[in-house]
């Protein structure tokens, strides 16, 4: 069967991504992970059998708090990765987000690319995802497709803006407060990599989805990705656009936000997830970095990857004097000047 153009983005979406992140061609964004500092704690008095590493969230208790972010689906080869990283799921008990369905809902013949990960993967956690723009039955569609535990609706202005072929219409926020209301499984609202400023915090917040993945710069760059796809003729460049994670976790806390927080963006270790934690997030996620490990190092290596990150996550809680997630975000952290230039900037401009 050939594939079609949709099909043909997704592989290179996914082999331009693969290649940014193993040449590190990542450029920095704002304050990275490097900006937040942990406190020494010379006296944890705990043990490490004391730690619950489990965090709740849209009435469901996650044994671990990180998961395998959208990333695939839609063509042969992604169906493959697909089959890959559900069983990496299945495995080591996180959850998985599959990549944007809206090409199952057009062409039937790829739906098996995304229910491989639900055969794979019988009582996992898993999250639909879909553009922000499609209406609900599509996203009733989506969730029955692999039988979903919530779905992700994407919010993507800057990477379609730069896409030739992307959209140039952008109203969202009706059609996710009917989906919000009407939708059987909780709703996240998710960016995918440029992150997220107070305002958006405060649009979102009204529409009252059941989490926000703030989806913040410093990993994945969906601009360059774009611009290498069309051979960096684009006349749009957003390379350097966005706030990074660690200022979108911010923005979030300036804005006052008490919806529950995703962090996505960057994440390449339990470091990561752990100072994700202590700026609010109550879970996490990693896109290209579980992708590059996949393809460059193959399946068990990204599983004991993943076992190593759900070892070394209580050892750190314990270091950091924190029994659970919820001690973790009200542990204190020590910010670089030029993050604390970040944030006088941006309480000053509410
Ligand atoms: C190959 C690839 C495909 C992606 N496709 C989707 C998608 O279909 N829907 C979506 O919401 N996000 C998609 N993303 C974005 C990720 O879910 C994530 O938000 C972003 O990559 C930032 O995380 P990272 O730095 O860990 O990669 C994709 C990312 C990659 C690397």
């Amino acid at each position: 069967m050939t594939e079609s153009a949709q099909s043909h983005r997704k592989d290179e979406h996914l082999s331009i991504s693969a290649k940014l992140w193993r040449n590190r061609s990542l450029p920095k964004i704002g304050a990275t992970y490097d900006d937040v500092r942990w406190l020494p704690n010379t006296f944890p008095e705990m043990s490490v059998s004391d730690v619950d590493v489990s965090t709740s969230l849209m009435g469901h208790t996650f044994k671990w708090p990180f998961y395998i972010e959208a990333m695939t689906g839609g063509s042969n080869l992604t169906a493959k990765i697909n089959t890959q990283l559900s069983q990496i799921a299945a495995k080591s008990e996180i959850a998985m987000a599959v990549g944007s369905q809206s090409i199952a809902l057009k062409e039937p013949d790829i739906r098996h690319s995304f229910e491989i990960v639900r055969k794979n993967n019988p009582t996992g956690f898993l999250l639909a995802n879909l553009g922000a723009d499609h209406p609900l039955a599509n996203v009733r569609e989506a969730i029955q497709m692999i039988d979903a535990n919530a779905i992700e609706l994407h919010v993507n202005a800057a990477q379609e803006l730069v896409m030739a072929e992307g959209d140039r219409s952008f109203y969202w926020l009706d059609n996710l407060a009917e989906i919000i209301a009407k939708t059987p499984v909780p709703v996240i609202i998710k960016e995918v990599g440029f992150g997220m400023s107070q305002d958006t915090f405060k649009k979102i917040s009204a529409l009252n989805p059941a989490a926000i993945n703030v989806g913040g710069a410093n990993g994945t760059n969906f601009s360059i990705i774009e611009r290498r796809r069309n051979h960096l003729n684009e006349s749009v460049n957003l390379d350097n656009y966005g706030f990074s994670t660690v200022e979108s976790l911010i923005e979030a806390k300036i804005a006052k936000n008490d919806l529950p927080l995703i962090a996505t963006g960057g994440i390449e270790n339990v470091n990561h997830i752990i100072t994700s934690l202590m700026l609010g997030a109550s879970l996490t996620s990693s896109a290209g970095y579980m992708l590059t490990t996949l393809l460059e190092k193959g399946q068990t290596p990204l599983l004991e990857e993943i076992y190593a990150w759900q070892q070394a996550l209580p050892r750190l809680m314990t270091l950091l004097g924190a029994k659970n997630i919820m001690a973790l975000q009200k542990k204190p952290v020590l910010y670089s000047s030029e993050l604390q230039n970040f944030i006088a900037q941006q309480k000053a401009s509410q």
